[in-house]
């Protein structure tokens, strides 16, 4: 059952109306007023769910994480997945990627189907490559409502960038999903360009604009400024060259206004000074592979394990709540990831993106291989 009074708008995804459950609407209302108060214990569940059904990823993307960091292969059973239902019945977002691609997945397909008997708005991001006709008609058929595809090359430059991958796939792979999309009448999924941003990228943004308009992302482009997790990444950070890189975007904003492309930086340095909290331990719950849960996208704390515990217990355990009281503070008492948050358009700080430089382990059990 929906109500018209859900008819919800959410931040980057603002374009699109999506109809949430009642459970999940209600569930909503609660959390809002929990986070606000920044309770350590909450009656409400999370809105946002992040699952990484798999670490795996078909490319080793130059400025990935990935050509950095090395992990164990692990996969997200369905019986693991299913210890989330209790939470998956009352979110609104569900979001099916964390840190690697979601195409590579033997369970994303199971787990969105499970996920249709709820209203609520799914998500992953990918490169696309892997997006095989069939894939493309059954995404379509369980409703995907939204699909992030990352590029920021184009042309024959693309395979030195996203390595593994080949431009003309890409190409041929959108074409084929769009073709689906009209041959089913389906506005589904809807599509946004993820464009990470470096000295050399940049670049390619206007180029990225155009594509999008070609490739018909109704949600257009959003820039990432690119976070060094290496080194040689700490010259093409936003903060290496603030003004090399507004030249750029203030560019690239006024094609996407010409072309009608929603277009916007997330994290956007250019307002780094902005005061915000952090409300993601409260609004979401992030699970890897291994069935580990983790309070945000960025933290490398374990809460808990799906295997051990159950997830009501793990929402409110007392290492969840600790990890609550130190989000929105400053001092000593802050939790170190908050301090040096690599997701700060979340938090209140200047941005960090070198802050990753120095780390030896990720969440997720990512060690270094690089520096
Ligand atoms: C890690 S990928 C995982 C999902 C999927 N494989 C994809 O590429 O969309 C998610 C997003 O992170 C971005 N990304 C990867 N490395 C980054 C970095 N060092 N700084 C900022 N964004 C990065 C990618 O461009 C992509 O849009
Ligand atoms: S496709 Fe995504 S996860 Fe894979 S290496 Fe590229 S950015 Fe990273
Ligand atoms: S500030 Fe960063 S590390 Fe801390 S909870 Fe928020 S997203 Fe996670």
């Amino acid at each position: 059952m929906s109500t018209d009074l859900e008819m919800q708008v959410q931040k980057s995804l603002d374009r699109v109306k999506v109809q949430f459950s009642e459970v999940a609407s209600k569930n909503a209302v609660l959390n809002d007023i929990e986070k606000r108060q920044l309770l350590p214990a909450l009656k409400s569940k999370p809105i946002r769910i992040r699952m990484e059904l798999t670490n795996e990823c078909n490319l080793r993307c130059v400025f990935c994480y990935k050509s950095y960091f090395n992990v164990k292969k692990q996969d997200l059973s369905m019986e693991e997945f299913l210890k989330l239902d209790s939470f998956l019945k009352e979110a609104k977002f569900l979001t099916f990627f964390t840190k690697s691609e979601p195409l590579m997945a033997q369970t994303l397909f199971p787990a969105l189907e499970h996920c249709t008997q709820y209203e609520a708005a799914t998500y992953f991001s990918t490169n696309a490559i892997p997006l095989t006709r069939e894939i493309s008609e059954r995404l379509v058929d369980l409703g995907l409502t939204f699909m992030q595809v990352s590029v920021n090359v184009f042309g024959d430059e693309y395979a030195k960038v996203y390595r593994g991958g080949k431009f003309s796939q890409l190409e041929e792979n959108l074409g084929i999903l769009n073709e689906v999309k009209r041959a089913k009448n389906s506005a589904k999924p809807h599509l946004r360009l993820s464009f990470c941003s470096t000295k050399k990228s940049v670049l390619n943004l206007e180029e990225a604009i155009r594509f999008a308009k070609k490739f018909e992302f109704s949600q257009g482009v959003q820039v990432t400024p690119v976070f060094a997790v290496g080194e040689d990444q700490i010259n093409d950070t936003y903060e290496s060259d603030p003004q090399y890189f507004d030249c750029y975007y203030d560019r690239a904003r006024k094609l996407a206004n010409e072309l009608e492309i929603p277009f916007w930086i997330i994290s956007n340095p250019q307002n780094s000074l902005e005061e915000v909290y952090c409300y993601d331990p409260w609004e979401s719950i992030n699970i890897e592979p291994n069935g580990d849960v983790y309070p945000c996208s960025v933290s490398s704390q374990v809460m808990g394990n799906l295997n051990e515990k159950s997830i009501e217990d793990i929402w409110n355990s007392p290492r969840y709540q600790e990890f609550r009281k130190r989000v929105n503070i400053t001092g000593p008492e802050q939790n170190d990831d908050c301090r040096n948050c690599i997701n700060c358009h979340l938090h209140h700080m200047k941005t960090a993106s070198n802050s990753a430089v120095e780390r030896k382990v990720m969440g997720g059990g990512y060690y270094r291989i690089k520096k």
